[in-house]
């Protein structure tokens, strides 16, 4: 039996996922350093740490499926009731859902390019068309060309705020205008996977505006990936009005997130002290690899995150290619590479091996 024959058209018919980081060829990425995946290495806060270990000896009894520990701590971090939040195993996982719930053949779904592709794969998924809005020549946002691109057919308008791969971000103002401009057919999607590590004033999360904004569908995907530093116990969500949240919670959520993710996230949401630790680490690191890239010449993008985008003046792919023969995963994407911040030692290293390799390759 031919198993493709049996596939689903729209799985059939679909590209090659376009996800850049899994170009790893026969290397074992556990024996790499990695600075490819925007990966916390700050670690876990020491409290959820407590709180997975007590709550995985209670494995053998299922979680709590109306996630009262988890959906309370996220409902006091951002003074929004529970029936604003849906969870799932990562953000990625909530995106599919978006498609599951709101996506169909005929639907185009607006993005800038560069940016994290998921929302394409799910688009495809379901049969809608991405239609892609190229940013600025200095890779930001060009809110204006994606209001314009709006049509009836737009189902959905996806923004990635601050924006991986580039790091750059939209302020605040302009982002609140193009909400309230947007048309009320169309979903907005604000992924703000990074948005913790921000520390410009006017890169701020657009919980308010969906607050303040009801008549409009706005859905703010959230992670626990980034900031957290549990990106391999998936735990991510959704904040939406209460009817969009209950469409989702109807597309695979539900049962989606262990016990030991729910107990995990609550106690690292509440842990303020370890996530200042975070943003001030990363902070400091960020600045080292920005300005030891500057002075090896590249041209590197304002971060508001925790990894930096950065033109190394010869072929990116090469860089990333010699950086894996060294032992360093980075990535190599839209002409240029992105690193993420690493434990200070690799941030050394992989500058000492950036400025080899660059001029092996002059
Ligand atoms: C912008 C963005 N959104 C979402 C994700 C995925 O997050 P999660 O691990 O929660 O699925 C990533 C991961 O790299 C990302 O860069």
């Amino acid at each position: 039996m031919e198993i493709s024959k049996l596939l689903c058209k729209n799985l059939r018919e679909k590209p090659e996922t376009r996800r850049a980081s899994r170009k790893l060829g026969n290397r074992d990425i556990n024996k790499l350093i990695r600075m490819g995946l925007n990966e916390n290495v700050w670690g876990v806060s020491p409290k959820a740490l407590r709180a997975m270990k007590e709550t995985a000896e209670l494995g053998n009894y299922y979680q709590d499926w109306t996630q009262k520990e988890i959906k309370g701590a996220i409902s006091e971090h951002y003074d929004v009731p529970t029936d604003f939040i849906v969870t799932g195993c990562g953000s990625s996982s909530l995106t599919d859902a978006l498609g599951t719930a709101f996506l169909e053949e005929g639907d185009e779904v607006l993005l800038c390019m560069p940016t994290f592709p998921a929302i394409i794969d799910t688009a495809q998924m379901n049969g809608a068309t991405p239609v892609i809005v190229n940013m600025k020549e200095d890779l930001k946002y060009d809110m204006d060309a994606l209001l314009a691109a709006i049509t009836d057919k737009t189902k959905m308008v996806y923004i990635c705020n601050p924006n991986n791969p580039t790091g750059t971000y939209v302020r605040h103002e302009v982002l609140l205008d193009f909400a309230k401009k947007c048309p009320d057919h169309v979903i907005q999607v604000y992924d703000e996977a990074y948005i913790e590590f921000a520390e410009a004033s006017d890169c701020i999360e657009m919980v308010g505006a969906m607050k303040e904004l009801p008549e409009k569908p706005i859905v703010l995907l959230k992670t626990f990936s980034k900031f957290y530093a549990m990106a391999g116990i998936r735990m991510g969500y959704v904040l939406a009005q209460p009817e969009i949240i209950e469409w989702l919670s109807k597309c695979g959520t539900q049962f989606a997130t262990s016990k030991v993710s729910q107990a995990g996230a609550a106690a690292a949401i509440k842990d303020t002290e370890h996530c200042t630790y975070v943003k001030e680490q990363n902070a400091i690191w960020r600045k080292y690899l920005t300005d030891e890239l500057i002075k090896l010449g590249c041209d590197v993008y304002d971060s508001q995150t925790n990894f930096v985008f950065f033109h190394p003046h010869v072929d990116p792919g090469a860089v990333a290619e010699k950086m894996a023969d060294r032992g360093i995963m980075i990535s190599a994407q839209a002409g240029a590479n992105r690193v993420s911040v690493g434990k200070p030692e690799h941030c050394k290293l992989f500058i000492q091996y950036l400025k080899e390799i660059i001029e092996e390759l002059q």
